[in-house]
C-alpha cells in the first residue's frame, strides 16, 4: 500500500509493479504541515502566509544572523507581514530553526533559496544544490517536496526526482515532487502573497494534485500545468518578458530624449490603449534577484543546446550596460556645461534597486557609485534604508545623513522612496533616472 493519500491510485499501482512484495511502511506522523527552506525576501513572507492561513510551519534558514533578525523583527517586510510575523513568533505552531533534521517532521517541504548568477553571468546553483541535498537527505515517505526557486528547465528532475530515487524514494509513489515558482513582489504592499496565482506541476499527476492542495491552503488560485518543465519554463518566460520590455523601454527613453520629449508622457498615452500594450518604465538599470539573473538561466541552458536567443541576449546586454550609460550621461551633461567628473560633487539619491525596500542586491547604483569614484568624482549617496553600502570592489561607503550639507553639484535621482524629502536639492543639477521627478529647477532626464 502507498504511504501517500493519493487520488490517482491506478497510476501508482502500475508504478508499484515489481515492488509489490515490499513490506508495508509505517504511516509517517508529521507535526508540521509545511517546512519552508530559506527565509529570505520570498521565503519569509511565504512562511507567514502559510501560518496566517492556519498551517503549522517549520521555518528553516541556515544563516544564524537571519534567524536572529527574524526573531527580533528586524527584517524588511511590508506592514501586513510585520503584523503576521509578530503573531507567528508568539505561536508554537510557527517554529524558527536552523536544524535541517526538522524537515522530516513536515508533511510538505518547500525550497526557496537564492539562485543567483556569478560575475560571469553563469547560474550559481551551489545554494540550491546544497538545499536540495539536505531536503533529499531528510526526506521521508509521505512527504511533498516542492522547489520554488527560479531555475533552469529540468532542475527539479536533476536535484530532487533523481537524487530521491537514488535513496529509493520514487516520486509519485513514496513521495510527491513538484515545482511551483515563487511570484511574489517583495516590498510591494499592494499585492498580497495569497492573491498571486501559483503555477504548479508535479512529477506525476498525483504529485501535481498534492502540490496544488498544499499551495491552495494559502493561495487563492492555483494553475496546474502538464509537466515540471512547463512550470519551470513559465517562470523563465515571465521574467524574460520583463527583461526584454525593460530593455526596450530604456531604449525608447534614450530615443525620446534625443527627439526632445518626455518618455513618461509617451508611455502614459500608449497605456490608454486597452489591449496589446503593457506599460513598462525606464530607469537606471535593473536589480534584485530576478530580472538581472533569471534570463541567464535560460541563456546558459540554450548554450548547452547550441541554440542562440539573440533578442534575449541583446536585452540582457543592454540591461548589463545600463549603469555605464548612466555614468556616460552624467559625464555628457557636465561636459555640455564645460565641466568634467573629476572633482565634481555627485550625490546619488536612493540606491536600492526599487523604491521602499532595503534590498541592494544587483542594484545598478552600486556600479554607478563605483564608476563615478573611479572617474574622480567626489561621491556620496543618501538612502534612508541603507546606512552603509559595499561597492563591487569592496569599498564601503557610508550614507550621507544631511544631503544638503554635502553640497552636491549633481544629484542623480536613482530610486524615489515614498515620502523622502528632496527639498535639499535646491538648484543643483538633477539627472533624473526615475523619469518622473517634477519641480526641480535644473532637471534633465537620464
Ligand atoms: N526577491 C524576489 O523579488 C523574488 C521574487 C520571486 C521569486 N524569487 C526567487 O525566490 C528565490 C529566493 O530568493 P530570495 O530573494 O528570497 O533570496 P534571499 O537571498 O532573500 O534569501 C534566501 C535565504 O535562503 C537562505 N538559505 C540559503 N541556503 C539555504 C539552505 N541550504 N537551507 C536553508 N536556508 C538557506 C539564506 O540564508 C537566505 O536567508 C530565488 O530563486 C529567486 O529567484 C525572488
Amino acid at each position: 500500500m502507498s504511504t501517500l493519500d493519493l487520488p490517482d491510485q491506478g497510476a501508482l499501482t502500475r508504478r508499484r509493479i515489481g515492488r509489490i512484495e515490499d513490506p508495508p511502511r509505517p504511516k509517517p506522523s508529521f507535526d508540521a504541515d509545511v517546512a519552508i527552506v530559506g527565509l529570505g525576501y520570498v521565503g519569509l513572507p511565504t512562511a507567514l502566509a502559510y501560518h496566517h492561513a492556519g498551517t503549522r510551519v517549520v521555518a528553516l534558514d541556515i544563516a544564524a544572523p537571519r534567524l536572529t533578525a527574524i526573531r527580533s523583527g528586524e527584517v524588511d517586510l511590508v506592514p501586513d507581514d510585520r503584523t503576521r510575523l509578530r503573531h507567528a513568533l508568539d505561536d508554537p505552531g510557527f517554529v524558527l530553526t536552523a536544524d535541517v533534521s526538522a524537515l522530516s517532521r513536515a508533511r510538505a517541504v518547500i525550497v526557496c533559496v537564492p539562485t543567483p548568477v556569478d560575475r560571469y553571468l553563469v547560474p550559481d546553483l551551489s545554494l540550491l544544490r546544497a538545499a536540495c541535498a539536505s531536503v533529499v537527505a531528510h526526506a521521508v515517505p509521505g512527504q511533498l517536496l516542492m522547489l520554488t526557486s527560479t531555475t533552469y528547465v529540468g532542475c527539479t528532475e536533476d536535484l530532487l526526482v533523481r537524487p530521491l530515487l537514488r535513496r529509493g524514494l520514487v516520486a509519485g509513489d513514496d513521495v510527491h515532487v513538484a515545482f511551483s515558482a515563487e511570484r511574489i513582489d517583495p516590498g510591494s504592499a499592494g499585492v498580497k502573497t495569497e492573491t498571486v496565482p501559483r503555477v504548479v506541476a508535479g512529477a506525476t499527476p498525483a504529485c501535481t494534485e498534492a502540490a496544488a492542495n498544499v499551495l491552495g491552503s494559502y493561495a487563492e488560485s492555483v494553475h496546474r500545468v502538464s509537466s515540471l518543465a512547463v512550470a519551470e519554463m513559465t517562470k523563465l518566460l515571465e521574467n524574460t518578458f520583463r527583461a526584454v520590455n525593460i530593455a526596450l523601454i530604456n531604449e525608447f527613453a534614450d530615443i525620446c530624449r534625443t527627439l526632445g520629449m518626455e518618455v513618461g508622457d509617451v508611455i502614459d498615452a500608449a497605456a490608454t490603449k486597452p489591449y496589446g500594450y503593457m506599460a513598462f518604465r525606464p530607469g537606471p538599470g535593473v536589480g534584485g534577484h530576478c530580472i538581472p539573473c533569471d534570463p541567464h538561466y535560460l541563456l546558459w541552458q540554450l548554450r548547452r543546446e547550441r541554440m542562440d536567443a539573440p533578442m534575449i541576449a541583446t536585452a540582457m546586454q543592454q540591461i548589463a550596460g545600463r549603469p555605464g550609460r548612466v555614468v556616460d550621461r552624467i559625464r555628457d551633461v557636465l561636459s555640455a556645461r564645460r565641466r568634467g567628473l573629476p572633482g565634481t560633487r555627485v550625490l546619488v539619491s536612493g540606491i536600492t534597486y526599487k523604491p521602499d525596500v532595503a534590498d541592494l542586491r544587483e542594484s545598478p547604483a552600486l556600479e554607478i557609485l563605483q564608476s563615478l569614484l573611479e572617474a574622480g568624482a567626489i561621491v556620496g549617496y543618501t538612502d534612508p534604508y541603507i546606512p552603509v553600502a559595499t561597492l563591487p570592489d569592496g569599498i564601503e561607503l557610508i550614507g550621507v545623513d544631511e544631503p544638503g550639507a554635502f553640497d552636491p553639484e549633481v544629484v542623480l535621482l536613482h530610486t524615489a522612496h515614498t515620502g523622502v524629502d528632496t527639498s535639499w536639492i535646491g538648484d543643483a543639477l538633477v539627472v533624473d533616472a526615475t523619469y518622473g521627478a517634477r519641480g526641480f529647477a535644473n532637471r534633465v532626464a537620464l
